[in-house]
């Protein structure tokens, strides 16, 4: 590696993403973060669950693992055990990828401007599970995902980054999670490359970007 490459290095935020399951969103962020000139990389994958196939995923990476089983525990304990961890590690930013646990608001004001989630909806509407069931149900047109920084209340806080998908005729809520799932992958890499270049500001309820373009036109469903 030249002088400038490992400054360079040393210079990229330390990332850990925490997941619960299949760990899509975390392979997203790795791949991402495997790049050259990305502004992070990514130091640990945590899962609250022996079991969540994205470890494997992960391992395969190279990225380094730990579990810290939640079940039976104790908000406060968990919470405290996996704050240690991430500071033991020199973890900067956090990023919440299919992450199943409540967090304690200790943990979350601890964290607060440097931890992300996704949520596969267009926030502040559909937030909780089975989302896109209700959306289908509801009768949307369009849906979505977003990108937002993590706040005591769940699936709410600061929003970063969202796209916005078309419910088609017919759709079912497999057809609507697919389409989601594939902006999914494409938000979050770009939301943690801003907040890892500092160009995040957060004013209230609102995020700019420094640099931002603007998106133009709009998504029309069904077509006219
Ligand atoms: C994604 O839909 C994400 O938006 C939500 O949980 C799901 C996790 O999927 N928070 P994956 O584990 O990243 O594949």
């Amino acid at each position: 590696m030249t002088a400038t490459g490992a400054a360079s290095a040393a210079a990229r935020k330390a990332v850990a993403i925490l997941i619960s399951g299949r760990g899509s969103n975390m392979a997203a962020l790795i791949d991402a973060a495997a790049a050259a000139g990305y502004p992070a990389r990514i130091a640990l994958v945590i899962s609250n669950r022996a079991n969540a196939e994205g470890l494997a995923e992960a391992r395969a990476k190279g990225i380094a693992t730990a579990v810290i089983e939640s079940k039976g525990r104790d908000r406060a304990a968990f919470d405290a055990e996996l704050d240690a961890r991430l500071k033991q590690d020199g973890i900067e930013i956090v990023c919440l990828a299919g992450f199943m646990r409540l967090l304690t608001p200790g943990f979350v004001q601890g964290w607060q401007g440097r931890m992300i989630n996704i949520h596969p909806s267009l926030l502040p509407a559909f937030k909780g599970l089975d989302v896109h069931r209700r959306v289908v149900e509801a009768g949307a047109k369009i849906t979505g995902c977003t990108v937002h920084f993590v706040v005591p209340e769940m699936d709410d806080g600061p929003i970063i980054a969202q796209a916005a998908v078309p419910v088609p005729d017919g759709a079912t809520p497999d057809d609507v999670a697919a389409a989601v799932l594939a902006q999914e992958h494409v938000i979050y890499p770009a939301a943690l490359r801003w907040l890892a270049e500092g160009k995040l500001a957060v004013s209230g309820n609102s995020v700019t970007m420094r640099g931002a373009g603007s998106a133009e036109g709009a998504l029309i469903s069904p077509r006219p």
